[in-house]
């Protein structure tokens, strides 16, 4: 083949190739070291003196001509492969969209997150602590030391001899006091779980969550423990909705009480039926001073609220199981009533 062959001979080639690793091939053909363009500068030996000088530039020229090719033509194939990626992925926004299946606000979530905003509103912070407790916290620095036959209201889960899961939110009282460091106001709630040795039932359940509040300051009375609840319960049901205030014992309050709220059911033959849904008191001067409050110049209320008794009544709901199962179909009917509310 002359030059002007190899020349033909690569348009006609190039034209066919149709991806990047068949150019390559070509190059090699035409550039490379056995390529068709090395064989056949080695006839410039061959040649007269006189005639080198310009076959060596017509191939030179030639070689470029080429290689200017290969380089346009590996951009363009470049281009091509990502305007048919570009093309192949194009997304069709005239397209109905698929539907997204929403969840909702777990009922006893939305009890707890009403609560907690009435209380934030009122100047109240938000505390926490831990579920796996120090028999100290849950029960000694409550005013329940070691053998209290009161611990037997609330049969626990031990870890080890001083370790248990936290059988109630009040642990966090003596927590905070502490913190506190003796100074005073100190207004806290605290949601969270609790755990209890029970067998599972419609009305029991091991787990179960509740809500602390905390009030420690000068003349703090039984008179605003009592407001504060009342606010509480009108603010959940309703301000026509009865609730009672019955005596009732915890080690850690003194003078305690329990309070129950009307159960509204068309079933009750206009009967009055209660249910008990928080205890409180104020706060027994010995847990003050084991916190390090001055019980003289200082006073307190707490109470201990059940999110799901709420729940299970505002709305009418009757299993207690269902709280924790997070089935959709539950989820998603409370949640619209949740949201009309
Ligand atoms: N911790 C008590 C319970 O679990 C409730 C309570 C809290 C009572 C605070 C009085 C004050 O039953």
């Amino acid at each position: 083949m002359n030059l002007k062959e190899i020349k033909n001979e690569f348009e006609k080639l190039i034209i066919e190739i149709k991806d990047e690793k068949k150019l390559y091939e070509l190059k090699v053909k035409f550039l490379g070291k056995k390529g068709m363009l090395t064989e056949i500068m080695k006839k410039a030996k061959t040649l007269e003196p006189t005639e080198r000088p310009a076959f060596g530039k017509n191939v030179n020229e030639i070689k470029e001509y080429i290689n200017q090719k290969l380089e346009n033509k590996k951009e363009s194939l470049i281009k091509k492969s990502v305007e048919e990626k570009l093309k192949k992925e194009e997304i069709d926004i005239t397209l109905p969209s698929r539907n997204i299946d929403f969840g909702g606000i777990n009922p006893l979530n939305k009890i707890i997150e009403d609560v907690e905003e009435l209380f934030v509103s009122m100047g109240y912070s938000v505390a926490e602590g831990p579920e796996v407790e120090t028999d100290k916290f849950n029960f000694e620095m409550l005013n329940l030391p070691k053998n209290h036959p009161a611990r037997d209201m609330q049969d626990s889960f031990y870890i080890t001899k001083e370790l248990l899961m936290r059988t109630q939110t009040s642990p966090v009282q003596a927590r905070e006091m502490l913190k506190a460091e003796g100074k005073c106001p100190i207004k806290i709630i605290c949601p969270g779980k609790v755990y209890r040795r029970d067998n599972d039932d419609s009305t029991h359940s091991h787990q179960f969550t509740q809500i602390e509040g905390l009030v420690v300051d000068e003349n703090i009375k039984f008179s605003d423990l009592k407001g504060t609840l009342e606010h509480l319960i009108k603010t959940l049901f309703g301000k026509d909705r009865k609730i009672r205030l019955r005596p009732s014992f915890f080690p850690f309050t003194e003078p305690s009480v329990e309070v129950d709220i009307a159960w509204e059911t068309e079933d009750n033959n206009g009967e009055e039926k209660w249910l008990e849904v928080l205890g409180a008191g104020m706060v027994h001067p010995n847990v003050l001073k084991m916190a390090g409050i001055d019980s003289e110049k200082y006073s307190g209320f707490a109470f201990g609220i059940g999110p799901e008794r709420i729940a299970m009544l505002k709305y009418g709901i009757t299993d207690i199981r269902i709280f924790y199962e997070n089935d959709i179909r539950f989820i998603k009917q409370f949640s619209k009533e949740v949201e009309e509310k």
